[in-house]
């Protein structure tokens, strides 16, 4: 049973600035929702009642956003708007949420060893937001029904990319077990082009047990002098069973700004109130 999810969302979102000087990359609106919403809805589809989220400097917003906000829902409340009202205590209502500071962004295996405490002794799942995957059935549902019925200790989420682009990801090297399903024997955290063992990348959906923390106290700095989570994930091979699963569903790389727009773009486009008139617009735009 995985009850509760860690969100590491202390990163500074450099490829984003200027518009995360003073804002979190994780507030970024996916059409009308925050991107951090969405990883908590999903999480919340699938099961998980506890949101850990691993904060820094600047990111109250984030805080600000799941509690509950009195003046907003007095206003709505007198404006007699009962539909927002119950969209913006809905938010707060969906689930617990609890928050632990990472002073510095040293890296996200850093960002998960600072949730250590509230974790515990259980497994649990890691989101990152900036991940977003459209999906029939909710990404982090999906990997659950693969832990349990693999009897693994970690299960991953992977997606097939690009010969060109497997530097910029952690790489697994494995063999399927069954259909979308690897048992992963090695993995190497951004490889030179060349040297990467396959083209299948982790993207940001993760369960883990809890042996993974003395692990990652353990790991040195890896890529980019970060505290790496794939480097204490490939120390976790020694002794446990961890499985990849190519998950189905589309994926877009939301802390990029190209991704992200494609991201709002399609959410958009599925849209029942704005959809018909962006794709009017962009039918438009094609036609000049
Ligand atoms: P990214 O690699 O996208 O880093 O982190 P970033 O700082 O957010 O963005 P760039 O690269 O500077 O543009 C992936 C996720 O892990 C979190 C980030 O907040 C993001 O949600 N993270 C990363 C941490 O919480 N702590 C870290 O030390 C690093």
């Amino acid at each position: 049973m995985i009850r509760k999810a860690v969100f590491p969302a202390a990163g500074f979102g450099t490829r984003f600035l200027p518009a995360t000087k003073a804002s979190p990359k994780e507030m970024l609106p996916l059409v009308d929702k925050p991107l951090i919403q969405h990883g908590v809805e999903e999480a919340r589809a699938a099961g998980i009642r506890d949101m850990i989220i691993v904060t820094g400097r600047g990111k109250n917003a984030i805080e600000d956003h799941f509690d509950v906000s009195f003046e907003l829902e007095a206003l709505l409340e007198k404006k007699g708007d009962g539909k927002l009202h119950s969209l913006v205590r809905a938010i707060s209502d969906m689930a617990d949420f609890f928050y632990v500071r990472q002073s510095l962004p040293l890296g996200l295996g850093h960002a998960v060893l600072c949730a250590m405490d509230m974790v515990g002794e259980e497994p649990f799942a890691v989101i990152l937001s900036d991940d977003v995957i459209d999906s029939k059935v909710p990404v982090m549902r999906q990997m659950i029904k693969v832990y349990e019925k693999h009897s693994a200790a970690a299960v991953l989420a992977i997606q097939k990319v690009p010969k060109e682009h497997v530097s910029k990801y952690g790489i697994i090297e494995g063999r399927e077990i069954a259909e979308g399903v690897y048992e992963i024997v090695d993995m190497v955290e951004k490889p030179k082009p060349g040297k990467a063992p396959s083209d299948l990348a982790i993207i940001g959906r993760y369960i883990l047990p809890p042996s993974i923390f003395p692990l990652i106290r353990k790991t040195k700095p890896g890529a980019g002098g970060e505290l790496q989570l794939t480097d204490a994930i490939r120390a976790l091979l020694a002794g446990e069973r961890v499985i990849g699963y190519a998950f189905e569903g589309v994926r877009y790389d939301a802390g990029t700004k190209l991704g992200f727009l494609m991201a709002n773009i399609a959410f958009a486009m599925k849209d029942p109130e704005i959809g018909p008139g962006l794709r009017a617009f962009l039918k438009k735009e094609r036609m000049s």
